[in-house]
Order: C-alpha cells, then structure tokens, then sequence
C-alpha cells in the first residue's frame, strides 16, 4: 500500500495521538499507522524567519513521521487569524456581517499555502497519497501541481460549504474554487455542502456535476463525496465509564447536591450559538420556577482565536449573559450557570456527560459538531441522557433520536429542555439507542477509509 501523507493546519503531537486529544487525532493516525507516512503541517508557534526557514522539525514515531514548521508572524497574521479565520470561517458559516476582507491578507494565505507545500515536497515520494484537510489549505493541492506534483491529492472540508449566494461575497470566489478543481478528491460532511458545490460549479463555474459526485470544472475532473466524520462509540463509552469513579466526577456530583445537570462543551466561538443558549435557559428558569435551584448549566468554552477581534466580542457578550442571568437567579448556595473558560482533559468531559441528564448542542451552524456524537456515547446505556440538538449541525442529519431545536428560537429551546428534563426512561433509551446505531452505522474508521479508498481509486493523470 502506498504511503499517507497528511497535511492540516494543526498536527498533533504523537503523545496526542495515543488518546488524550480529540478522536479526529487518533482516526487519522490509525490511518498512518497502518500505511507508514507523514504528518505535516504548523507547529502552532510563532518564530523568526530564520527559524522558519530552517523546518520543518521532524520527530518520528513508528512508521509516522511528525513534520511541523513554525510560521513568522506576519504570515501567522495574514494566513491564520486574517484570510482563514477573519474571513473564511465567517463566511463559511453563513456569518458573512462578521467577515473582513483584506486583498494583503488574501495575497498572504496563498503564499503561506506555496511555502507549505515547498516544504512538504522535500519530504514526498513519488506514490504517496496526501490528504489536505480544512479551510486553511484549499490552495495547497494547486501549489503542489504547479510544482509538477501529479500524486493523488483529496481534501475534506471539516466545516459547512456555503451556498454560492453565501460564498459569492468571498471577492476571489472564483479562485478558491478554482483552487478545489485541482484535488482528485473533494470531501464534504453532509448533502448540502456537496449540493452546494455542486451548485457553485454549474452556475457559476459553468461545469458540470452529477449526482455520483463527478465533477468537470476549470480544465479538471474531481470526483465529490459525502464523508461523514464520526466516532468510536465503544471507546467513548469506556473512557466515560472509568472516568466516573475519579476525584474530579465525584467532587462535581456532590457540589451538585442533587440537582439535574445540563453540559455543553465548545470552544468559544461565534457559531456556537452560545448567547442564545444562556438566554435559552434564562427564559427556562423565567417559566419553571420550580426548576429554579434545581438544575445547573455547567458551559466549558476554551478560549480560542483571541486575537481575531469578533472572537473578543463573542467573550464579552458571553461573561456579561452569564453575569447578567446568574446575577438573576442564584441564591446563596446556588450558580444556575458554571461558565468555565478552560480546556479539560477529554477522559474528564466524556464522564461529565455520563453523569449529566441533557447535552445541549446548538450551534447556529456546524460542519458535523462532535461533540453532539460524544455525547451520545458517553451516556449509561441504563439511564441515559437526553441529547438537544440544533437543526443546523451537520450531525442533526444523523442523530434522529435527539430533540431537534432551531437555534435561534430561544423559547423552542426552552421548551425543549423542559421536555427533555421531564422524559420518562424509556423515551430516553428509545433515542439513546436510535443515536447509538447511527454512531456505529457511520464511527471515524468508517469516514477514514471511505473517504481513502475513494482516494486511492483515482487514476494518476
Ligand atoms: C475547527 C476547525 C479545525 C480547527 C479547530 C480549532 O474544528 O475545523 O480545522 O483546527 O476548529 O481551531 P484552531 O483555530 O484553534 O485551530
């Protein structure tokens, strides 16, 4: 079999992949265990020129190498916090009011793109698939090929593609599709963003693309797929388990004091939809005073991008909500919201949702949203936990047995959660189960080795 190559913007150490980072980390090491390869991308530092001109720094471990490069900051500014997350992120996820466009910044996330891929060439052998993944990368297959580079190379975009009336406010749309066309492989999580591709190359591209996914545009032939990213349920299932009995769990379940417990977990991030969710349950505990002392929302939200100036704003709404609603409803011995703004060990969440009655999930607009699929695992398949869920993740497509909620509707989600607090043990395990043959039906092996055979079919040009 030939080698894997993965390119992403993130590449995680190889102690991460041994379990403490997220499931995505894991899936795509397996995949590299199992072929030999490479793992290429930014080392998430800041450096000099000179140091970054010297990468990239290589640590292997097995069959797989680790190969990393720092990047200066003017190119950290411009590629990173500027065209893919000022610009890219936003738009992608229909939040075209927050974008910013700068042509600097534009012109930067295309050299970023060439100096990766000049970098990586020197480690490439001339059989090895690579597999790009995310916005920060969809110039980097046209980087390679413009070097001579005829290698099988696919992408998967982790996020949603927006439709063309959406992406249209991108200026260089056009180039960035363009840009797409020079893949063999172009991945998606759901129908919608691949119809929405799709949709773009017909009536703006003037291609052609058919339902099976092939597709004819600006010179090239790709072939589109519908992947979606998953889990793997058991291990989810076992981590939340052995987890329950540590010092931590038990510390959280006695401060408790009895009370029902509803969790959410993402990184502090305007798609999230996390204003709406405190307001959510404000109005929850406006209507059911009885509930009033009786349930806590515990939200874990990392900071992240901090240095994008609407991820500034999306924290200061967020601690003047929580201040705001807690100022509201607490008592002396009582916080109805435990807003948390750091990172937790992944063994420490999946038995915080074991031990918790609702998982609330609602984003404004998500790729997939794993943290939904975790959930569902995590529960006791005995009493289990009710997962609420908006309409607009990708993974709402899957988990039939969730109650579905519009996101921006604050009394539906209210609604939802009294529904859910009050749902009788066999209504729950009727979902729980439903969700659970849905995660097994589609676990990150599955996505893995889908989306590479897929890729390892194509015919070199
Ligand atoms: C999303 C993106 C990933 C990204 C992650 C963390 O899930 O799809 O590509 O790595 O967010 O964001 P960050 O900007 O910290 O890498």
């Amino acid at each position: 079999m030939s080698r894997l190559v993965v390119v992403s913007n993130r590449v995680a150490t190889p102690t991460e992949t041994k379990g403490s980072a997220g499931g995505l980390a894991v899936g795509v090491f397996g995949a590299l265990k199992d072929s030999g390869g490479v793992w290429f991308g930014w080392s998430g530092d800041v450096v000099s020129e000179t140091v970054a001109n010297q990468g990239p720094s290589l640590e292997q471990d097995g069959a797989v190498t680790f190969a990393t490069v720092g990047l200066p900051k003017k190119d950290y500014d411009q590629y990173y916090r500027g065209f893919s997350n000022a610009m890219l992120w936003p738009v992608f996820h229909y939040r075209n009011d927050l974008a910013v466009y700068d042509r600097d910044e534009y012109a930067g996330y295309r050299r970023v793109n060439s100096w990766l891929a000049h970098k990586l060439i020197k480690l490439l052998q001339p059989d090895d698939v690579i597999w790009v993944h995310d916005y920060h990368l969809i110039p980097f297959a046209e980087a390679l090929r413009s070097e001579g580079i005829t290698n099988r190379i696919g992408f998967f975009l982790h996020i949603p593609f927006p439709s063309p009336q959406i992406l249209l406010n991108i200026p260089p749309h056009e180039e960035l599709v363009r840009s797409l066309c020079c893949y063999d492989v172009v991945g998606f999580q759901t129908e919608g963003d691949q119809i929405a591709f799709h949709d773009y190359i017909v009536r703006h591209a003037h291609g052609k693309a058919t339902s099976d996914g092939q597709v004819e545009a600006f010179g090239r032939k790709l072939k589109t797929g519908v992947y979606r990213i998953g889990v793997f349920p058991d291990e989810i299932a076992e981590q939340a388990e052995r987890g329950e009995a540590r010092q931590d769990v038990m510390d959280l379940k006695q401060s408790l004091e009895g009370r029902k417990l509803i969790m959410s977990v993402d990184r502090l991030d305007y798609s999230k939809g996390l204003v709406e969710r405190f307001r959510a349950f404000e109005h929850f505990l406006e209507k059911s005073p009885e509930w009033r002392g009786n349930v806590t929302l515990v939200q874990i939200a990392p900071p992240t991008r901090s240095d994008v100036e609407t991820y500034q704003q999306i924290r200061q709404n967020l601690e003047y909500e929580a201040g705001r609603i807690n100022g509201r409803f607490s008592g002396l011995d009582y916080t109805p919201i435990r807003y948390l703004n750091q990172r937790y060990d992944r063994w420490k969440l999946m038995s915080l949702f074991r031990e918790s009655q609702i998982g609330l999930v609602t984003p404004l607009r998500d790729g997939m949203n794993l943290v939904a699929k975790e959930y569902v695992a995590a529960q006791n398949p005995d009493d289990p936990g009710v997962l609420v869920l908006s309409q607009f993740a990708g993974a709402a497509g899957e988990l039939s047995g969730a109650v579905m909620v519009n996101p921006h509707d604050v009394v539906g989600m209210s609604d939802a959660l009294a529904r859910s607090l009050a749902m009788p043990l066999a209504e729950r395990q009727q979902r729980y189960e439903a969700n659970m043959a849905a995660l097994r039906k589609y676990d990150l092996g599955v996505w893995r080795d889908n989306f590479l055979a897929d890729l390892r079919d194509v015919r070199r040009k």
